[in-house]
């Protein structure tokens, strides 16, 4: 039930907070402590490589877990759009791992895969929203997201929940393998779902960044730098999917290479700031797109903040940036859609699931 809320899709960002709580809540011991069931834990550490399998905003997701799994757990990862998989199927090492992650859990594309690599003899492991699905049934281990049912089409909760589940599937596996990770996980979880209620009670902020930019152009890019870039294309995909708004998400340096050329007077470009390591090169390409006469909407992090951003997000974990940067294009999407009339919770063309190949 929406309740109060004019759409499920606010709602479901609404929830994120909650959603974090649970997570943590979910996959803790009675000491308080991060576990994952030892047969995963098992599956993880035999691998010599993950590969992720996902669509649309879990391959978003998966984007981001490579970076947790790779720097907490040391184990390479790739990530794979799962309707190309199979065509463009890569040289398998020797012990894959796969990993699915679905929202739904029903998506076709996926599971033509999982059935592919069952097929071949490897193990599987599923994350998904919803227990019973059938990617979960047909996978040899499943962790679930504990996000609640999500309603609207446009993914929001789940993508989150996605990267957190991801986080405590890198961070506990780090910790068998006993490597230091110099976090606590727990706690950057709960500075992370505090952020969230931040960010979720400043949606007059939001509304006016999506009037201001949004309101009636015909395109729009995001841009960022290492993880800022893979929350660039989720925001890109939310805002096409409810707006109907041409945006493409780019990463920073990249531009010069072809993509610059797209930009005219006016053109807004949502900048992604929230990296230390790559703070002055994403500015350097916000100067290369305003010298183009681009209309920057730059989002910061507390810290590296400039005058002249447009939007400063509270400190959290680097390595977790994904989870709350992303809460301001969700609700920057939500009222650039609601300006423009569209439907938001049940965009033209698309489901919630998509059940074909
Ligand atoms: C975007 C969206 C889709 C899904 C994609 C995968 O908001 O909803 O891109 O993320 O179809 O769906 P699941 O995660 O259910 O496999």
């Amino acid at each position: 039930e929406k309740g109060t809320y004019p759409h499920y899709m606010l709602k479901e960002i609404d929830e994120q907070p909650l959603v974090m709580r649970k997570i943590v809540q979910q996959y803790q011991n009675e000491q308080g402590e991060l576990t994952i069931d030892s047969a995963i834990l098992d599956a993880m550490n035999e691998a010599d490589r993950i590969y992720i399998i996902a669509a649309g905003t879990s391959y978003h997701a998966g984007l981001v877990g490579k970076q947790f799994i790779e720097k907490m757990a040391h184990i390479p990862v790739e990530v794979h759009v799962s309707s190309e998989f199979s065509y463009n199927m890569p040289l398998l090492s020797k012990n894959p791992l796969f990993v699915f992650i679905s929202q739904s859990g029903e998506t076709a594309d996926s599971r033509g895969v999982l059935v592919h690599v069952k097929d071949l003899g490897y193990k599987a492991l599923t994350i998904t929203n919803v227990p019973g699905s059938t990617l979960s049934r047909e996978a040899d281990y499943t962790l679930l997201l504990h996000a609640g049912p999500e309603i609207a089409v446009a993914s929001t909760k789940a993508y989150t929940a996605q990267m957190a589940v991801l986080s405590i599937l890198a961070y506990v596996t780090a910790q068998s393998k006993g490597l230091m990770v110099g976090m606590d996980l727990v706690k950057e979880l709960g500075i992370i779902a505090n952020s969230m209620e931040v960010l979720c009670d400043d949606k007059e902020e939001m509304e006016a960044i999506a009037r201001e930019y949004l309101s009636t152009t015909r395109n729009c890019f995001f841009i960022g730098r290492a993880l800022d870039f893979y929350v660039g294309l989720e925001g890109a995909l939310k805002l096409k999917e409810i707006s109907y708004i041409q945006a493409e998400g780019f990463a920073g340096g990249e531009l010069k290479h072809g993509t610059i050329a797209l930009i005219e007077d006016g053109t807004p470009i949502i900048a992604l700031a929230t990296q230390e390591h790559v703070n002055l090169s994403i500015r350097g390409n916000v100067k290369e797109v305003v010298a183009r006469g681009a209309n920057p909407c730059i989002i910061s992090m507390k810290g590296l903040e400039t005058n002249e951003d447009r939007y400063v997000l509270p400190v959290v974990n680097d390595m977790l940036t994904p989870l709350i940067s992303v809460i301001p294009l969700q609700l920057i999407s939500y009222y650039a859609a609601l300006h423009r009339d569209c439907d938001v919770d049940k965009p033209r063309n698309l489901a919630k699931s998509v059940t074909v190949e």
